[in-house]
């Protein structure tokens, strides 16, 4: 398979996800970050060893001189042109875990795109300075365009997908997914659970990369829980088809609950709405987790949420162990600081160094 650099733009946009997954991963390792389908299950489990080696690492003084020694040498863009909170945050303590500087444009409305700048050289001026780009933004494939551009220049620097469209979230999959590797360590893993699916699943990037990454486990079965307006796209179910993975797609939210390993709770996306107030004509009253479902829930079963929430999952329920949101989101910073350190290839001198350093419990 031709790397971005070999391969014209028009040829590498009419590839397959399959072929472009592959056409991003040279040497079995990530570059540009841009589709949850890059990654199979020997990146997910090595990226989750290794943020967990990051996280007991960063436990004291010494571990976190270490970890801030690797990259004190690069810096990094974070570009957001879309609101965030936790992507952003958690890029930002990723990259000071690291010892990467930061640079960030939040608002194009600063920069000199407002003079009629392409986004093309923007992100190649972010590049001369710069040694990564973490993009998030509205239009689905613009992190794909870039990376094919910075690719075919003489200052390649990689680009994580922070959020594109309604299309790719692929590193809060990944976030997702430590966080049911973690839940489901002394219990077989995440293979053969029950991932329920619940919200706004049709313009949910979070549910769609989740869903991708999903497959790369043996019989995980995917139920896509929703009020018939939101409910998840068929390119999903035709991926989830060609991946002969079992799903189910309800609009009955309490009758999932008894049988769930994990609730995926998600938001209405109404910033996607092509007119004001047309989500607000569906009813999603009845997929909100309230204390009254914790009753339903497995002992063992864990409830996640990519946030922000809305009215979804009642604060009053953040208490009960298998509320695992807010660790969760914690998960984020130690994920990203793992893809980060595995792009730029010192993943190794983090395993050494827990292996030489850390004792095991
Ligand atoms: N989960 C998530 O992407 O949150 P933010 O929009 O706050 O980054």
């Amino acid at each position: 398979m031709r790397t971005l650099d070999q391969i014209s733009w028009e040829n590498f946009s009419a590839l397959s996800l399959g072929e472009k997954a592959t056409a991003l991963m040279p040497d079995d390792r990530p570059y540009h970050v841009l589709l949850a389908q890059q990654f199979q299950r020997r990146h997910l489990d090595a990226l989750g060893d290794l943020a967990t080696r990051i996280r007991f690492i960063a436990k004291n003084r010494e571990g976190m001189a270490f970890l801030h020694s690797l990259m004190a040498y690069r810096r990094a863009m974070l570009y957001f042109s879309q609101p965030s909170s936790r992507t952003f945050l958690s890029f930002c303590a990723a990259c000071e875990i690291l010892g990467l500087a930061i640079g960030e444009v939040r608002d194009t409305s600063t920069s000199s795109e407002l003079k009629g700048e392409t986004q093309e050289d923007s992100v190649r001026t972010f590049s001369s300075y710069f040694d990564l780009i973490v993009m998030r933004t509205k239009e689905a494939g613009l992190a794909e365009r870039m990376s094919w551009v910075l690719s075919n220049t003489d200052r390649p620097i990689p680009i994580i997908n922070a959020g594109s469209g309604r299309d790719q979230h692929p590193t809060q999959a990944l976030l997702d997914i430590y966080t049911l590797q973690r839940s489901f360590a002394a219990r077989g893993g995440i293979d053969g659970k029950r991932i329920v699916f619940v919200g706004d699943l049709q313009r949910g990037r979070t549910v769609r990369s989740l869903a991708a990454l999903l497959t790369n486990y043996r019989d995980v079965t995917q139920c896509f829980c929703a009020p018939p307006p939101f409910q998840i796209q068929s390119d999903i179910l035709s991926m989830l088809d060609a991946a002969g993975v079992r799903y189910e797609v309800s609009a009955d939210f309490t009758g999932m609950i008894p049988g769930a390993d994990a609730i995926y709770m998600t938001r209405v996306q109404d910033e996607w709405d092509s007119q004001i107030g047309d989500s607000a004509r569906v009813d999603v009253s009845q997929y909100c987790f309230r204390v009254e479902h914790l009753s339903l829930l497995k002992p063992t079963a864990v409830l996640m949420h990519p946030f922000p929430r809305r009215n979804e999952i009642s604060p009053d329920v953040d208490r009960d162990p298998r509320a695992k949101y807010w660790r969760q989101m914690r998960n984020g910073m130690w994920i990203r600081a793992a893809l980060i350190a595995t792009i730029f290839g010192h993943d190794q001198a983090i395993r050494e160094y827990h292996e030489k350093n850390i004792p095991v419990a």
